[in-house]
C-alpha cells in the first residue's frame, strides 16, 4: 500500500473523470419528444390513430401535442372501456385548452384520448402505450420501480454502479488492489 501515492493533479484529473461519469446517466437519458398527434393531420376525425400511434414510441415524460379545432373538438381522458366504446360521459379528465395543447405523459401505462361530440365515432380516438426508459447499463437488473414512475432512483442507481466501477479501475490501475 506504500505506493498509493498520487500527486495533486492526477486527483484533479480523476474527480474531472468522476463528475463526467456522473452526469453520463442523464446524458444518454433521450430528451423527451413532444409528439404531434396524427402527425400533419392533427386531432381531427377520420384520421387512423391506431396506425398513427404504431408508429411512435412513447417514454415517460414525453408530451402529446394535440392540434385541433376548439370550436368542433376536444381532447377527453378516458378508461379503456370508454376508449373502445366511445362514452364520452364520467371521462377522467378534460385536457382540452386552446387547440394547441400539450399534455404530458407521466406513467408508464396506456393513456387513452377521446374527443366528444360523436367524433370518437369517427375515428377521434388514440391509445397511446406508455414505457420505462431503458438501462443503459445491462450489467445489472434495473431496480424495482413503483413510485408513479420517477426515473430519479434509478438515475442514482447507476451513477453509484459507474462510480463504483470507475474507483475500482483507478484503484487497480495506481497498483492499489
Ligand atoms: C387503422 O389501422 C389499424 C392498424 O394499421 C388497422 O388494423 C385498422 O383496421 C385501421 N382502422 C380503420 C378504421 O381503418
Ligand atoms: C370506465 O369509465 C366509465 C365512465 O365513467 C365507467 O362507467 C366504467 O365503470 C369505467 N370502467 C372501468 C373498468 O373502470
Ligand atoms: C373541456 O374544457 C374546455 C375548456 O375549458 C371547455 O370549453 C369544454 O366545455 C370542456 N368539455 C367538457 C366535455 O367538459
Ligand atoms: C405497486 O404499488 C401498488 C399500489 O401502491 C401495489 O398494489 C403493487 O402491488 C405494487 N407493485 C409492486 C411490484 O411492488
Amino acid at each position: 500500500m506504500e505506493n498509493l501515492r498520487v500527486d495533486n493533479k492526477m486527483m484533479v484529473m480523476v474527480m474531472v473523470i468522476i463528475g463526467l461519469l456522473a452526469l453520463y446517466p442523464l446524458m444518454v437519458m433521450a430528451d423527451p419528444i413532444r409528439h404531434k398527434v396524427g402527425g400533419n393531420k392533427g386531432w381531427s376525425p377520420n384520421v387512423n390513430y391506431t396506425e398513427w400511434s404504431s408508429h411512435e414510441h412513447f417514454l415517460v415524460g414525453d408530451w402529446l401535442w394535440f392540434i385541433f379545432d376548439k370550436h368542433y373538438y376536444n381532447i377527453l381522458e378516458v378508461n379503456k372501456t370508454s376508449y373502445e366504446n366511445c362514452i364520452d360521459n364520467g371521462f377522467i379528465k378534460n385536457l382540452t385548452r386552446g387547440g394547441r395543447d400539450v399534455v404530458e405523459l407521466k406513467e408508464a401505462r396506456t393513456y387513452y384520448y377521446i374527443s366528444s361530440g360523436g367524433y370518437c365515432f369517427h375515428q377521434m380516438k388514440v391509445a397511446v402505450n406508455v414505457e420505462e426508459h431503458q438501462a443503459p447499463i445491462t450489467a445489472s437488473p434495473p431496480p424495482i420501480m413503483n413510485n408513479s414512475g420517477s426515473i430519479l432512483p434509478y438515475v442514482y442507481t447507476c451513477t453509484l454502479i459507474i462510480v463504483a466501477n470507475v474507483l475500482f479501475m483507478i484503484l487497480v490501475s495506481i497498483g492499489a488492489l
